[in-house]
């Protein structure tokens, strides 16, 4: 199945000049939704993790789909000020300004494999935090993988941990 058929890039979102690369339609077909987690699936339960993490918000939509086919649990990475209780977080640099991560500090046993999933990586910021936000925690990051990756930002080179991506857009 052609996953790509099923994302379409919207011109001029969230601002002039972003072809943005929207999963709602990919979301809304069941069949191809279906078989975009089942393969990312395949690659995540590849690199046994003992539990998943999920970026807010649309890292979600992966995370707890994935941690439920392979019958394991999973973390949230949520946007500041979300999580009750103790927690931990990290601000990262944006184009323009500055986003921050929190995790609740309980959350990760020391040395557990933690596999981070996204819907995407563009410039890897948010990736890249996630990854340096959960091994503060004392995980252990065996891999990151996201649905899409905007090859042409070069995200990659900010994601130390062994990453995977389903689709690639190279424009
Ligand atoms: C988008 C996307 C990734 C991130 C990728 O999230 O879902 O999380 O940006 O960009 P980066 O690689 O340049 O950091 P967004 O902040 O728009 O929020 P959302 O997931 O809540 O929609
Ligand atoms: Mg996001």
């Amino acid at each position: 199945m052609d996953l790509k058929a099923h994302i379409r890039g919207i011109p001029d979102f969230p601002k002039p000049g972003i072809l943005f690369y929207d999963i709602s339609t990919l979301l809304r077909h069941g069949p191809a939704w279906n078989e975009a987690v089942r393969r990312m699936a395949d690659i995540v339960a590849a690199k046994k993790p003992d539990v998943l993490a999920g970026i807010e918000s649309r890292g979600f939509l992966l995370a707890a789909p994935i941690a439920h086919a392979l019958g394991i649990g999973f973390i949230m990475l949520r946007k500041p000020r979300k999580l009750p209780g103790a927690v931990l977080g990290l601000s990262y640099a944006l184009e323009y300004g500055e986003d921050r991560i929190e995790m609740q500090a309980d959350a990760v046993e020391k040395g557990s494999r933690v596999v981070i999933l996204d819907d995407l990586l563009a410039t890897g910021g948010t990736l890249g935090a996630g990854i340096n936000l959960l091994q503060q925690a004392g995980a252990d990051v065996v891999g990151a993988v996201t649905l899409i990756e905007l090859t042409f930002l070069g995200g990659r080179s900010r994601i130390h941990a062994p990453f995977e991506s389903l689709l690639s857009y190279d424009e």
